[in-house]
């Protein structure tokens, strides 16, 4: 197929890019490189660099595009609080611009980065696409118009387009082809867990903070579902075929259905590096719920999708090897 991805330079968009093309398809890359990396786009891919809002429309002009993956995005859950107009900007109005570009050129199929940040605090879990929808900040809630969006395009499209959203809950690691560069995690600011807890295996910094001990989780510590970066791409070719079969917008969770505390995430990093890895409790963070676990049984009998990547020491393992590579990389 003939593919645009947008945020193609990112971290969950490269390492995609990367399968997308191991696949046989043919990728352009939109990306404005404002949080990703030009080396992370992998070179069978043709870049354009521009503002998904306003090249989208010229790039898939008399194209030929059988599809668009819409990473592209802004994705700091404390920054939306504090710069609401940076996320309504930068994810709805951009996204709807995408929208309006893909139904004039009649792309048929839509594939988009979704989050488990949609639902906000769970009522239950592992959580479900019919759980409620009530997002605790301006990251979620963006991310959940754009979801509102999509529906009504797919709707108003008399089958012409059909769509997937993916609700990612806690993508890690890293890709690490045996005949390409690794692509994993490299934001200029760093807030997840994992990489957070490298750096200090890297010598980068002194201690981890564990944000609040006294959850009600069996060690007091949240309890998060980690995904490996390979098993969520999987699951993105999966929902382009998906999303050509028949039309409308399925929406589905990623995850593993599986808790780790961040006690179990820090312990896991100390097994893999063997670095002793200081860790201090401190303060809860704004915003975070207890338990965020998934139920992917959605994917599974819709995307016929299984994750193959979940063992927590493996997903560690990959992100602590790009972390190595990166740092080596950086003549550190
Ligand atoms: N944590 C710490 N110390 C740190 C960093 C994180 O204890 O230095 C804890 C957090 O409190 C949380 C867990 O580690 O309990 C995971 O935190 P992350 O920041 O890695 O990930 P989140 O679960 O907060 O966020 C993820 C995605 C978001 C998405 C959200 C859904 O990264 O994009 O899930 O709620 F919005």
């Amino acid at each position: 197929m003939k593919l645009l991805v947008t945020g193609g330079a990112g971290y969950v968009g490269s390492v995609c890019t990367a399968h997308l093309l191991a696949a046989g398809h043919d990728v352009t890359v939109l990306d404005d490189l404002s949080t990703g990396h030009r080396d992370a786009v992998p070179t069978a891919a043709a870049f354009v660099e521009g503002d998904v809002a306003t090249a989208a429309d010229d790039v898939l002009n008399g194209q030929g595009f059988d599809g668009v993956l819409h990473f592209a995005a802004r994705s700091l859950v404390g920054e939306s609080v504090v710069d609401p107009a940076k996320y309504w900007h930068g994810n709805v109005v951009t996204s709807v611009a995408l929208l309006d570009a893909v139904r004039a050129h009649r792309v048929p199929r839509l594939v988009f980065s979704s989050t488990a940040a949609t639902y906000g605090e769970p009522e239950i879990s592992p959580i479900t696409e019919d759980s409620p929808t009530r997002p605790t900040n301006p990251y979620g809630a963006t991310k959940l118009a754009i979801d509102h969006a999509i529906t009504s395009y797919a709707a108003a499209s008399g089958g012409e387009l059909g769509a997937v959203s993916l609700r990612y809950f806690n993508v890690a690691g890293a890709h690490r082809p045996t005949d390409g560069p690794m692509l994993g995690e490299r934001h200029t600011t760093e807030t997840h867990l994992i990489p957070l807890v490298l750096q200090v295996a890297l010598g980068e910094r002194e201690h981890v903070s564990m944000f609040g001990d006294d959850w009600p989780t069996p060690d007091g510590t949240c309890l998060r579902d980690y995904i490996h970066v390979d098993d969520l791409a999987a699951a993105h070719l999966l929902a382009l075929d998906a999303a050509g079969a028949d039309g409308g917008h399925l929406v589905c969770n990623l995850g593993n259905g599986t808790g780790f505390s961040v006690r179990e995430v820090v312990e896991a990093c100390r097994r893999v590096t063997g670095h002793p890895i200081p860790a201090i409790v401190a303060p809860r963070r704004a915003g975070d719920p207890a338990v965020l676990v998934a139920s992917a049984e959605r994917a599974r009998t819709r995307l016929g999708w299984a994750p193959e990547r979940g063992d927590l020491d493996g997903i560690v393992a990959d992100a602590w090897a790009f972390a190595q590579a990166m740092r080596v990389g950086a003549g550190a």
